[in-house]
């Protein structure tokens, strides 16, 4: 089974939607030659609608970085799965470490947003990764584990077609510090075989697991030329056009 590499870029809560519009721009004239590797970019809910517009005649993708499971209703600040969709997205990251930390997001509230990411068509990325003190305790396999197993709880793998994981060990995010291929290597193949586990083996052979954490072009190629590695979640790295195409270039 062939599975198409996603490098998708992660924008945090950086730039104005001018300045999202202008990069998105650059990005996206950078990449109309790119057709092996599908490309994302996920800014903040201001700029995902006119992020999209100016992306829309290029193979670049849009994607949000969070969203509210409920359909509508009273629920201030919140944003949901359909609103992101009909601004033009096509992804959703969820679960990221950042709001599972800061923002005390739970398995099972992570478990909402992917049934309501899904529900909507739009394609989830679920974000998984052990902190430092998880990995000294030893910890490594269990943490992502549980979060895949609880997070994907009462979804059938027919609806979970366009499903995403992405491994990002919590202590390689924004530290510069990437994990070791042969860490990378391990915890990608275990994933693997848990989807094998709780779905089947053709489930597990389609399913693309990104690699996240300090992801830059000097260690890209790296990453990518592992069997179990379908692509990178990249955060820093992602935010200047002419930095990520480098990264989205990993093969040349
Ligand atoms: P980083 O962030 O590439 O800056 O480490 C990755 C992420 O948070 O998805």
């Amino acid at each position: 089974m062939s599975r198409i590499p996603l490098i998708a870029g992660n924008w945090k809560m950086y730039k104005t939607v001018p300045e999202a519009v202008e990069t998105a721009e650059k990005l996206a004239a950078l990449c109309q030659s790119i057709h092996s590797v599908e490309v994302m970019i996920a800014p903040n809910f201001l700029a995902i609608h006119p992020v999209a517009a100016v992306c829309k005649n290029s193979p670049v993708k849009i994607g949000a970085q969070n969203l509210y499971f409920e359909k509508q209703g009273a629920f201030t600040g919140e944003v949901s799965a359909g609103m992101i969709k009909a601004a033009g997205a096509e992804y959703v990251i969820i679960g990221h470490s950042e709001r599972r930390q800061l923002f005390g997001e739970s398995d099972s509230f992570v478990a909402k947003k992917i049934k309501s990411a899904i529900g909507c068509g739009l394609k989830p990325i679920l974000c998984v990764g052990e902190t430092e003190a998880q990995r000294d305790e030893e910890k490594t396999f269990q943490v992502p584990d549980k979060q895949v197993s609880d997070g994907l709880k009462g979804c059938g793998s027919d609806e979970l077609k366009d499903l995403v994981l992405a491994y990002e060990p919590v202590w390689a995010i924004g530290t510069g510090k990437s994990a070791t291929t042969d860490q990378v290597n391990t915890v990608h193949q275990y994933l693997r075989s848990l989807t094998a586990k709780l779905y089947s083996t053709t489930f597990a052979d389609q399913v693309r697991i990104l690699y996240g954490g300090s992801v830059k072009p000097e260690n890209v190629s790296a990453l990518m030329d592992l069997k179990d590695v379908d692509g990178a979640l990249v955060g820093g790295a992602s935010l200047e056009a002419d930095t990520f195409i480098n990264i989205i270039r990993f093969d040349t």
